[in-house]
């Protein structure tokens, strides 16, 4: 690239990459500078467990790993069916809706709210501060993406901070949210440190991140679905005749339209990478929209198939940092268009949908669609 970072595209390459945890580091202290000099935004993205590298990573990864344990997803399960079901009953009433704003983001946001334990009528601003902090996080940043991202921050942060305060005056724990073992095992509780325990700050910004990471890009999966989908008729019909494909679609649309499309590391040692010197400090785009096209990693990359198998798309990154909740965001997916198809025969776009228009996060912000039965 003119500024001496690198491009990747091939899918040896970025897999190369995310594995080589000893040569590629995850931590952004040095590259958020920039951008956020000693801001809001700074502190936050910079004490995230996915910008950081072991011991702390391995710390907070830890601790987040029961909200994510087959268990956990069992009872989470019910209430994505009972949600899907909600929202489907409000869509039939209406008939046409926003696609994203109506059905695809309400799922996320709701299921993280509860595991957040966010009161159900608190959960407004949620989709506005994930939206402007993750904006922030695009190669270039305007003054008004950058102030909007560290207010948000700091509505977040002091929002998080009462309701923690309120469990504790209250005693309130809940051993099926997550919430409630974050604080079990961080300052809030004061405790001997034993290397293992979180500060107050790094509780509440994994906390925002968590909202963050399974917001965006669980909704851009839903609706990037459902276009692809209402793009190729044969394939929706198809999935409406065989839902127990469902697995292996929301796989393929995972990699044909990968929500998340960038991601980032640093080099901390000299080395080689598809047969090209690298220098210790180099910086590397992963870019994951492109290695899951990769015509040596997949036939016919892009053609549609629903079926397609084997299909080690790297939507979800790999390594140690592969996401956390990736049984999770297939389960709400797969969940929401088994029940979309199965609820609407006629599922049409009913005016222009609008793309998000950024670098990182490819998506809809809205799609206005009629739905008949
Ligand atoms: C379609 C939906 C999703 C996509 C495409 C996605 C994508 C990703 C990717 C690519 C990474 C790796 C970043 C890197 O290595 O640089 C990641 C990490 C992460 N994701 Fe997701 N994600 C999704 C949904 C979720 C959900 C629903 C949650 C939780 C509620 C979640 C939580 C996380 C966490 C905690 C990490 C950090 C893991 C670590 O650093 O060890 N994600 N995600």
């Amino acid at each position: 690239m003119p500024d001496g970072t690198y491009f990747l595209t091939r899918y040896d390459d970025c897999l190369s990459v995310y594995r080589g945890t000893k040569t590629w580091s995850s931590d952004k202290k040095l590259d958020f500078r920039p951008n956020f000099a000693a801001s809001l935004l700074y502190e936050h993205h910079t004490t995230s467990l996915v910008f950081n590298d072991p011991p702390y990573h391995a710390r907070v990864r830890k601790l987040l790993a029961p909200a994510f344990t087959p268990r956990a997803l069992r009872v989470l399960q019910h209430r994505i069916e009972n949600l899907v079901n909600r929202l489907l009953e409000a869509a039939a009433e209406k008939g046409e809706i926003d696609l994203i704003s109506d059905f695809a983001s309400a799922i996320p946001v709701q299921l993280i709210g509860d595991m957040l334990g966010i009161p159900r009528d608190e959960r407004g601003p949620l989709r506005g501060w994930s939206l402007a902090i993750l904006g922030a996080l695009e190669p270039v940043l305007s003054r008004q993406q950058f102030e909007t991202g560290v207010a948000a921050v700091a509505e977040f942060k002091d929002y998080l901070d009462n309701i923690i305060s309120n469990r504790l005056r209250t005693r309130h724990n809940d051993p099926a949210e997550i919430l409630s073992k974050l604080i079990e095992a961080s300052d809030y509780v004061a405790q001997v440190d034993d290397g293992e325990r979180l500060s107050k700050l790094e509780l509440i910004h994994n906390c925002i991140f968590l909202l963050n990471a399974g917001h965006e890009t669980t909704t851009n999966l839903i609706g990037n679905a459902v276009d692809l989908l209402i793009r190729h008729p044969d394939a929706m019909h198809d999935l409406r005749e065989h839902p127990d494909v469902v697995e292996t679609a929301v796989e393929e649309f995972l990699r044909m339209e990968s929500s998340n499309q960038l991601g980032n590391r640093r080099a901390v040692k000299d080395t080689v990478l598809g047969g090209i010197a690298i220098t210790a400090g180099s910086y590397v785009h992963i870019c994951i929209g492109a290695a899951n096209r990769d015509p040596e990693q997949f036939a016919d990359p892009d053609r549609l198939d629903i079926r397609r198998q084997p299909n080690r798309h790297l939507a979800f990154g790999t390594g140690i940092h592969a996401c956390a909740g990736m049984s999770l965001a297939r389960m709400e997916a797969q969940v929401a268009l088994s029940r979309l198809l199965r609820r609407f025969g006629c599922i049409e776009p009913s005016g222009s949908p609008v793309r998000g228009g950024r670098a990182r996060f490819r998506g809809f912000t809205s799609y206005p669609v009629r739905l008949s039965a």
